[in-house]
């Protein structure tokens, strides 16, 4: 394997000090880049996952385009349900639905643990094509959806503010969600492992519905399952949670041995790292939606952003997915202002 020109990412998040604050967007492999919605037009959301050449270009876009520190793979959570036996369909524009989702113990007969090999190959093919057209120039980013997240879209069958039938499932038919948490959680630790193995060279888990748990549900159903993929990786890779509002387990989240957190904008940097103690590395957690400032404001805030988390231990980032409506330019203004700022 070649060796990486700009090891940054990987360097912040083992602890080490760096030259300067290492930068990359959730969902920057999307809807804002124009390169991206040329694909979009001739080839449906499954088919651009399951074609590695796709998939591969895909992902490398934003290191060419706006010029991020680590690509990450192009492809989707709920491929994994898929994976595991359920339909998913992505309908353009708006969004995931799952037609037939788990609700009852016969529901759950559906499904099954699956050999990834078999059913998610073109994952590890894609990653292999990427790290070789990457050559060494930025890491690759793996990922999964936490066992929770994947839950919520399949038991709801779409998406959902407030996930209340996935969360009455779990509260009223507790055994069974345990048992399907614990598939999910079979199947992501073989998919993560066959990531890694094909080349990924840090994993990150996006816990998307996290802070829709109250502190002790989020321990019972979702950190509890995050920690064994934590603990799965733990010796291969770095990895990374991203469990979008769950400020109040930071500390819980530090103590899986994790290498870094992610945090949304809705708490201080300030305070995320009291609760989450110096042994880890955060990363975020610029508004999505402030990329829609002018350019000034958005090098403003960015300066503000990268001084509030202090040099080190900080990977710069947005504190959820970038939106389709950002100009090209935005993104990239964000990138530069981390990338000259946190030099000095
Ligand atoms: O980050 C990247 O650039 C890599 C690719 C990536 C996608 N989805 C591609 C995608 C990643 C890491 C994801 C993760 C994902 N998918 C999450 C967790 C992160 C988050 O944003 O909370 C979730 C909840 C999903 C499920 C999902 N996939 C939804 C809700 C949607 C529809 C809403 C939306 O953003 O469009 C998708 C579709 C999807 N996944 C798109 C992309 C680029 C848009 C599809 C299109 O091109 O129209």
């Amino acid at each position: 394997m070649s060796q990486l020109k700009n090891d940054l990412l990987l360097r912040t998040l083992k602890g080490e000090q760096t030259e300067r604050t290492p930068v990359w967007m959730m969902r920057q492999a999307g809807r804002y880049l124009p390169e991206y919605r040329v694909l979009r037009e001739k080839y449906g959301f499954f088919e651009r996952c399951q074609t590695p050449g796709l998939a591969c270009e895909i992902t490398i876009q934003p290191v060419d385009i706006v010029g991020v520190d680590a690509a990450i793979l192009f492809s989707d959570i709920l491929v994994v349900p898929q994976a595991m036996g359920l339909e998913v369909q992505l309908i353009e524009n708006k969004g995931p639905i799952l037609p037939d989702p788990i609700q009852t113990a016969n529901d759950l007969k559906r499904i099954h643990v699956p050999d990834v090999y078999e059913t998610l190959q073109y994952v590890f093919d894609a990653i292999k094509l990427i790290k070789q057209e990457l050559n060494g120039r930025v890491p690759l980013i793996g990922f999964a959806g936490a066992p929770w997240t994947l839950l919520c879209y399949m038991v709801q069958g779409k998406g959902s503010k407030t996930f209340d039938e996935a969360k009455a499932f779990c509260y009223q038919q507790p055994e069974l969600a345990h048992q399907l948490l614990q598939m999910i959680t079979d199947t992501t630790i073989a998919y993560l492992k066959g990531q890694v193995a094909a080349g990924a060279d840090t994993i990150q888990i996006f816990d998307s519905w996290g802070g829709l748990l109250s502190p002790q549900d989020f321990e019972n159903i979702s950190l509890k399952y995050i920690r064994q993929i934590v603990n799965a990786l733990k010796d291969e890779v770095p990895t990374i949670i991203f469990a979008k509002g769950a400020w109040f387990a930071l500390e819980e989240m530090a103590a899986t041995g994790a290498a870094g957190l992610g945090i949304d904008w809705c708490i201080k940097p300030q305070l995320a790292r009291k609760f989450a103690g110096n042994n880890v590395t955060l990363q975020g957690n610029f508004d999505p939606a402030k990329l829609l400032s002018p350019i000034p404001v958005i090098q403003k805030e960015v300066k503000e952003m990268l001084q509030a988390f202090g040099p080190g231990r900080h990977v710069a980032n947005l504190g959820h997915g970038i939106l389709p409506n950002v100009p090209v330019d935005h993104a990239r203004a964000f990138v530069e202002t981390v990338k000259e700022y946190s030099f000095k």
